[in-house]
C-alpha cells in the first residue's frame, strides 16, 4: 500500500471577502511553499473563489468549494454546480458539513446526490461526518457515524473513492475549543476505516484518507497527526490565521 498523502484543509465558512481572502490566500502559500510529503487545501466562500484560485496559481494549494450542487445547471436557485467550481478555478468541494446539516437540515441523501454529482465532474470530495454530543453521550457514536458513512457513499464504486476524503468532526468539538482527545479521534477513525473496508474493500479502506475536524490547533495538532489512523485536518478557526494555518500545516 502507499503511504496515504496528509491533507491539511482550511474550511473559511462565511468569512472574508476579496482583499482580506486573497492575502490570507497569499500568506497560507508562503507558509507552505517548500512542503512536498502533504498537500494543502482551502475552502473560501464562493464569492471569492475565483479571486482567490487566481492568486494561487502556481502554488500548489487545492482550492475547494464549501458545497456542490449535483447538477450541471438547472433551476436551483442558490446553488453552484460542480462546473461553475471548476471554471472558477476549483478542484475540489466540501460536502455534508455538520452546518450544513444540522443548520440548513441536509439529509444523507441530499449529501449522496452532491457527493455523487462532485465525483462525477472530477472534483476531490471531502465527505464530513461525526456525531453530536447528545449521541455521543447515548452511545450512538458508531451507529451514527456508520449511517453517515453508508447512506454518504451509497452507490460508489471502490474506484470512486480515489477521489473521496471522509472528514470525522465530531459536531461538540466545532467552533467550540473542545477537541477530541487524540484518543477518541483516533478510535472513531480506525472504526470509520472499518466500515470502509465492509462497504468497498481493504485497499480502498488503507488508501482512503480520514481527516480529522473540531477545534484543531497548532497546540493539538501534532499528536492529532501522530495517530496512525488520522491523515490530516479539516480546519476551521484556525484557518482565518496565516500564521495559526501555517504552524497546523507545519505539523511535525
Ligand atoms: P473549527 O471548525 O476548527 O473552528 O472547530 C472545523 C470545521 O467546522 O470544519
Amino acid at each position: 500500500m502507499g503511504k496515504r498523502k496528509a491533507l491539511i484543509a482550511g474550511n473559511w465558512k462565511m468569512y472574508t471577502t476579496v482583499v482580506d481572502g486573497c492575502r490570507l490566500a497569499l500568506d497560507v502559500a508562503k507558509t507552505c511553499s517548500e512542503l512536498t510529503d502533504r498537500e494543502v487545501l482551502v475552502a473560501p466562500p464562493f464569492t471569492i473563489l475565483s479571486e482567490v484560485a487566481h492568486v494561487l496559481k502556481g502554488s500548489k494549494i487545492i482550492v475547494a468549494a464549501q458545497n456542490v450542487c449535483w447538477a450541471e445547471k438547472g433551476a436551483l436557485t442558490g446553488e453552484i454546480s460542480p462546473v461553475m467550481v471548476q471554471a472558477a478555478g476549483g478542484s475540489a468541494a466540501i460536502v455534508g458539513h455538520s452546518e450544513r446539516r444540522q443548520i440548513f437540515g441536509e439529509t444523507d441523501e441530499l449529501i449522496n446526490n452532491r457527493v455523487r454529482g462532485a465525483l462525477a465532474f472530477g472534483l476531490l470530495t471531502i465527505l464530513c461526518i461525526g456525531e453530536t454530543l447528545g449521541e455521543r453521550e447515548d452511545g450512538q457514536t458508531f451507529n451514527v457515524l456508520a449511517d453517515q458513512l453508508r447512506k454518504g457513499l451509497a452507490s460508489l464504486t471502490g474506484a470512486d473513492m480515489a477521489n473521496v476524503v471522509i472528514a470525522y468532526e465530531p459536531v461538540w468539538a466545532i467552533g467550540t475549543g473542545k477537541t477530541a482527545s487524540k484518543e477518541q479521534a483516533q478510535e472513531a477513525h480506525a472504526f470509520i476505516r472499518g466500515i470502509l473496508v465492509q462497504i468497498f474493500e481493504k485497499t480502498v479502506a488503507e488508501q482512503t484518507r480520514i481527516l480529522y475536524g473540531g477545534s484543531v490547533k497548532p497546540a493539538n495538532i501534532d499528536e492529532l497527526m501522530a495517530q496512525i489512523d488520522i491523515d490530516g485536518a479539516l480546519v476551521g478557526g484556525a484557518a482565518l490565521d496565516a500564521e495559526l494555518f501555517g504552524r497546523i500545516i507545519n505539523y511535525k
